[in-house]
C-alpha cells in the first residue's frame, strides 16, 4: 500500500484480536529479529525507541505484552506518566528508521521531528506510525525491577551482572494489557 500523509487511521488499519497476532508473524521473529518500536506520549509530545526481546502472554487473565527497558529510557518515563503505550512492528524496509529511534535519546534531542516515519494517532489517542504493519496498544499494568538475586541460570546471572554495572543500567520489566491490535489493511 502506498502511504500518503493524508490517509486516516481507519483507511490504513483494521482491528484484529490479540489472539490473531500470530497471523501477522512468528512472535519470536517479531521480537528477536525484526524488533519493534515502543512509543508513549500523546498529541505533539511523544517519544519512541526501538526495543527487542519481550513477548506476549496472559497476565491477570488478560492478553498482555512485556518488554524490558533500561531505567534511563525517556520512553519509559513517558510510559510511567501516561500509563499507555504502543508497540509497533514494521516491514523490513523501515529497519533504518527503527534503528534511528534507537540511536539517541529523545529526552534532549529532536529525534521525533527528524524521523521520516509519519506519526499517527490511534482512535484511543495513542501514538504510532503510518508505516507500521501491526500496532499493539497497551495499558500499563506492572513494572518490575528484579534484584540481583532474582536470577538463577548462569546465562541470566551473567547478563544481569553486566546489566547492573551502573545505576542507570537497571532493567525494568514492563507489562501491559493489550487493549487494541491494529493490522495494516
Ligand atoms: C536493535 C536495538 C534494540 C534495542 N532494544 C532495547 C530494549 O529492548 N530495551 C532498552 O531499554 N533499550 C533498547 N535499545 C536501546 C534504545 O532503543 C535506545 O537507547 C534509545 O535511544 C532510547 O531512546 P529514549 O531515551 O528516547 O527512550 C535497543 C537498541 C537497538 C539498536
Amino acid at each position: 500500500m502506498k502511504i500518503s500523509k493524508k490517509m486516516s487511521f481507519s483507511q490504513l488499519f483494521k482491528q484484529m484480536l490479540p489472539e490473531e497476532i500470530c497471523a501477522y508473524g512468528n512472535v519470536f521473529t517479531m521480537v528477536g529479529k525484526d524488533f519493534y518500536v515502543i512509543t508513549s506520549g500523546k498529541g505533539d509530545h511523544y517519544n519512541s525507541m526501538i526495543g527487542s526481546g519481550g513477548g506476549f502472554g496472559l497476565l491477570f487473565k488478560k492478553p498482555s505484552a512485556w518488554c524490558t527497558l533500561r531505567t534511563d529510557r525517556y520512553t519509559l518515563e513517558l510510559i510511567q506518566k501516561e500509563q499507555t503505550y504502543t508497540l509497533s512492528y514494521f516491514p523490513n524496509e523501515y529497519k533504518g528508521q527503527m534503528l534511528f529511534l534507537g540511536s539517541k535519546t529523545g529526552r534532549d534531542s529532536e529525534k521525533m521531528k527528524e524521523t521520516r516515519l509519519i506519526a499517527i494517532q490511534t482512535p484511543s489517542g495513542n501514538m504510532s506510525f503510518k508505516e507500521a504493519g501491526l500496532i499493539i496498544e497497551c495499558k500499563l499494568t506492572q513494572i518490575t525491577t528484579p534484584g540481583r538475586n532474582d536470577f538463577y541460570s548462569q546465562e541470566a546471572k551473567d547478563y544481569i551482572r553486566d546489566a547492573y554495572k551502573a545505576p542507570n543500567d537497571y532493567r525494568k520489566y514492563v507489562f501491559g494489557e493489550i487493549t487494541h491490535v491494529w493490522v495494516k489493511k
